[in-house]
């Protein structure tokens, strides 16, 4: 997040993206993988592993609100924890969203649903998988 406060949300696009791909990779073994989720992707390549589905699906509905160990398979556990949208958030993920922000997120995500969220609101989860 270091990116955002010297570039500004513009260069905090970038390092979302970018770095959050790297932060995901380097903390990824054979043995423990991690990244995050949502209901409504900005990134694609964040879509829901099978597992994960109906999960989000109850916390997108509110029926599920703490975090959670799930089984996976025989061989995989795994770890879920629900994300919500603080203040800072809104100016990539909220209502109204700068102009030069939203152009460049239509440029880098052509299929964005990440946006029109409110303080509070359920923005997707962090997710890790363990194998045992
Ligand atoms: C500077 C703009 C910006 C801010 C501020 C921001 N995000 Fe994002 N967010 C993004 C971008 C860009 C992506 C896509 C990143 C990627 O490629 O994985 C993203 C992706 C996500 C994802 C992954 C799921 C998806 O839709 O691809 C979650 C969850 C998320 N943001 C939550 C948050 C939360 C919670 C906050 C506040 C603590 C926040 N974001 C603040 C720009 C932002």
């Amino acid at each position: 997040m270091s990116a955002i406060k010297s570039g500004g949300p513009i260069k905090g696009i970038d390092a979302c993206n970018d770095q959050a791909a790297k932060i995901a990779l380097a903390n990824s073994s054979k043995q423990i993988i991690l990244g995050r989720s949502s209901h409504k992707l900005r990134n694609p390549e964040n879509a829901p592993e099978k597992w994960l589905v109906e999960p989000i699906k109850l916390f997108a509905s509110g029926k599920q609100s703490q975090p959670q160990l799930l089984k996976i398979d025989d061989e995989h556990q795994g770890f879920i924890e629900p994300i919500k949208i603080q203040a800072p958030c809104l100016t990539c993920h909220g209502t109204e969203i700068a102009k030069p922000i939203s152009e460049k997120l239509t440029q880098v995500y052509p299929e964005d649903q990440a946006t029109g969220f409110q303080l509070n609101d359920f923005r997707g989860i962090f997710w890790v998988k363990i194998k045992k």
